[in-house]
């Protein structure tokens, strides 16, 4: 393994300087570009890691993850009737559809989705960035996980789209909460700083059909487990899915701080960051790295 890494940091290095930070949050602007890690975790407990991989990052829409994830847990199928599960074929900040299908989002990666979802997860806890916080934290077995509270202000600066959005779902009474006060948790979860050794640990859970390998908790059933890295194949990277699954071929999720995690169901969970973001948003060196990582070690569920 340790081979196949050093080739493909060898193979992407050279990518660098090809993408672009994101800018629309200016608080993400100040990250060095110059910068790529990888991590695996293997559903026994080995872990593979080379580069930047301990280095902390936003982790952004990844979180969107553990949110659904919370959320299942407590609504179960129930939660299906205020966000659909089919891919968007739009790009992740996108608000055409949600007019004409009725303030119900396409699926929960989404900004609409995820938003709606954070608004789920208001109705059910008294302090839901903390009890994502202690969620990731428990998942990762790292219990200095925190979030960045520079990001997340910019966030909510800049909040007009997100808040679009809401107020539009709401305007079709598919909004519970006050609008502000959910952006901010959804902000504040966004902007939560981990590093690829934590975020393979912590979606381990996924690779392993539900239950986390370091700690034993049964996080999901098996049943959950798989539809929540269907979920991930179909529409984790948004209108660049079905190009990911053609080049990866994994159940994977991405966040505009250039990382994305991969599952390999019943095998690992991976980690890759570089933070410079092609024009989908998803990280241009990450994605190169999980090709090469999917194709050298004959990984796909296709
Ligand atoms: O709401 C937003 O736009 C960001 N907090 C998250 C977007 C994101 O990470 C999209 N992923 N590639």
């Amino acid at each position: 393994m340790d081979t196949i890494l050093k080739e493909i940091v060898k193979q992407v290095t050279p990518l660098i300087g090809s993408g672009e930070v994101a800018s629309y949050i200016p608080a993400l602007k100040k990250v060095d570009p110059n910068q790529f890690g990888i991590a695996i975790y293997s559903k026994s407990g080995e872990l593979y890691e080379i580069g930047d991989s301990r280095v902390d990052f936003s982790i952004q829409s990844i979180s969107k993850v553990f949110s659904l994830t919370l959320a299942m847990k407590h609504y179960g199928e129930s939660m299906w009737e205020r966000v659909g599960r089919e891919p968007s074929g739009q790009p992740f900040n996108s608000l055409v559809q949600l007019e004409y299908e009725y303030g119900i989002p396409r699926n929960p990666f989404i900004n609409a989705g995820a938003l709606v979802v954070s608004d789920m997860n208001q109705s059910r806890f008294a302090s839901p960035q903390h009890a994502m916080r202690e969620f990731v934290r428990r998942l990762s077995g790292n219990k200095q996980i925190q979030y960045d509270r520079q990001v997340a202000d910019s966030e909510f600066e800049f909040r007009a789209r997100n808040a679009s959005m809401a107020y539009l779902m709401q305007s079709f009474n598919n909004f519970d909460n006050d609008v502000e006060k959910v952006l901010r948790n959804y902000f504040n979860n966004c902007a939560i700083k981990m590093n690829c050794v934590d975020l393979a640990k912590a979606f381990s859970f996924l690779s392993n059909k539900g239950a986390c390998p370091h700690s034993g908790e049964r996080v999901l059933t098996g049943q959950e487990t798989k539809q929540v890295n269907a979920l991930m194949a179909t529409s984790g990277l948004y209108d660049e899915a079905g190009n990911f699954a053609y080049r990866v071929g994994l159940p994977g999720k991405s966040g505009v701080g250039g990382g994305i995690v991969a599952i390999v169901p019943d095998q690992f969970s991976v980690c890759v960051w570089s933070p410079e973001l092609n024009k989908a948003g998803n990280s241009l060196a990450g994605m190169a790295a999980l090709e090469a990582l999917s194709e050298s070690i004959g990984w796909s569920v296709f």
